[in-house]
């Protein structure tokens, strides 16, 4: 990387941190009843893969359906925000993001934020062939703890697209939103993506494709625990299971254990056992509507500004802006 290059790339934890997280979500989950895991752990090289793939699936209607909406709505939020620095959290491979770059115009900042350095790496050397005026922050961070965002040039849009919010349990959303609004000058705006509530049919073959992608991607967290803690999970011992919870309004991924399991992880000096028929929750993808959408935006301080959505109603757009903090 030369000094007066336009791609920089940043990782801003300290070299052990993403080990010492890994080892403190792995035990805190695995060691209560139900099992879970945070899902950012999907997201090494080849995880950021299969979710590139899920994106072309075509049970998986978020991704076209939102690129729809950002066609129909960029010049829009270009116009309303004259942003001249695009921060995008949970950026993975740009690609729709490409949309609303060239919407803002030139000359613009982007600062793509992800766990997974590849996705970044990979994106960002990709946008700058076809963005000669954009320069690029790239940071590997952990967009739900420390956020060290560079001094660039405002106002800015804080994008978080593809319905990734939906990944967030609630309270983690409601921290979330509110330490945002704290990242918004006043001049400032946040683009948030959001899938939508619709019929549960849809929404589980999304998450459950004929051909196993999805399958696949959920069973991705397990070879990142075998590679990062030693551990011996066998992803054939475990099914993938897509269902939709109609009291929370979010699909569950789980992984079922097909057979009695005893599964060792050395580095975090754990042993675990796995029943018959025991499930071990590895995402919620929540689903919004409207009202919802705005209510937690505003309980954050933000005042949803515009809205928009597919032919479909299938996955919505929001702009919000800073308002007062309701007390
Ligand atoms: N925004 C893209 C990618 C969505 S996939 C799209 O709409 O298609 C979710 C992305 O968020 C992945 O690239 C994953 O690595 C990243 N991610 C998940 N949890 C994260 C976290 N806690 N901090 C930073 N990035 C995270
Ligand atoms: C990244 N996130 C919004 C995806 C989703 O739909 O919740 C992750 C995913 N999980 C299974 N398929 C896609």
């Amino acid at each position: 990387m030369t000094p007066n290059s336009r791609f920089t790339l940043t990782r801003t934890l300290p070299a052990n941190a993403t080990a010492a997280a890994l080892a403190t979500d792995v035990t805190q989950g695995l060691t209560r009843f139900p099992k879970t895991l945070p899902p950012k752990w999907f997201y090494d090289a080849r995880g950021s893969e299969l979710f590139e793939q899920i994106t072309t699936l075509p049970v998986y209607y978020p991704t076209r359906a939102e690129a729809w909406i950002l066609q129909q709505a960029a010049t829009g939020i270009a116009g309303i925000t004259g942003a001249r620095t695009l921060v995008e959290l949970g950026s993975g491979s740009s690609y729709k993001t490409r949309l609303l770059l060239d919407a803002l115009g030139t000359p613009l900042t982007y600062v793509p934020v992800d766990v997974s350095e590849s996705a970044l790496a990979d994106a960002g050397q990709a946008l700058l062939a076809d963005h000669p005026g954009v320069t690029v922050h790239a940071l590997v961070a952990d967009f739900q703890h420390r956020l060290p965002l560079p001094r660039c040039p405002e106002p800015k849009v804080i994008a978080f697209l593809g319905g990734t919010i939906g990944n967030l349990l609630p309270a983690e959303r409601a921290r979330f939103l509110a330490s945002l609004r704290t990242r918004l000058g006043p001049q400032d705006a946040l683009l948030l993506g959001t899938d939508l509530v619709k019929d549960p049919a849809t929404l589980v073959a999304a998450y459950d494709d004929p051909d196993g992608v999805t399958a696949a991607f959920n069973k991705n967290v397990l070879h990142v625990l075998n590679r990062e803690l030693g551990a011996d999970f066998d992803p054939d011992d475990f099914t993938h299971v897509a269902v939709w919870d109609s009291e929370n309004e979010w699909i569950e991924m789980r992984l079922r254990a097909r057979r009695a399991l005893g599964v060792k992880l050395p580095a975090v000096d754990l042993s675990i056992d796995f029943q018959p028929g025991e499930e071990l929750r590895t995402e919620v993808s929540a689903k919004f509507r409207r009202q919802g959408v705005r209510a937690e935006l505003a309980a954050a301080g933000m005042r949803l500004h515009r809205w928009w959505t597919d032919p479909g109603h299938r996955f919505a757009l929001s702009l919000a802006l800073p308002a007062p903090v309701a007390s």
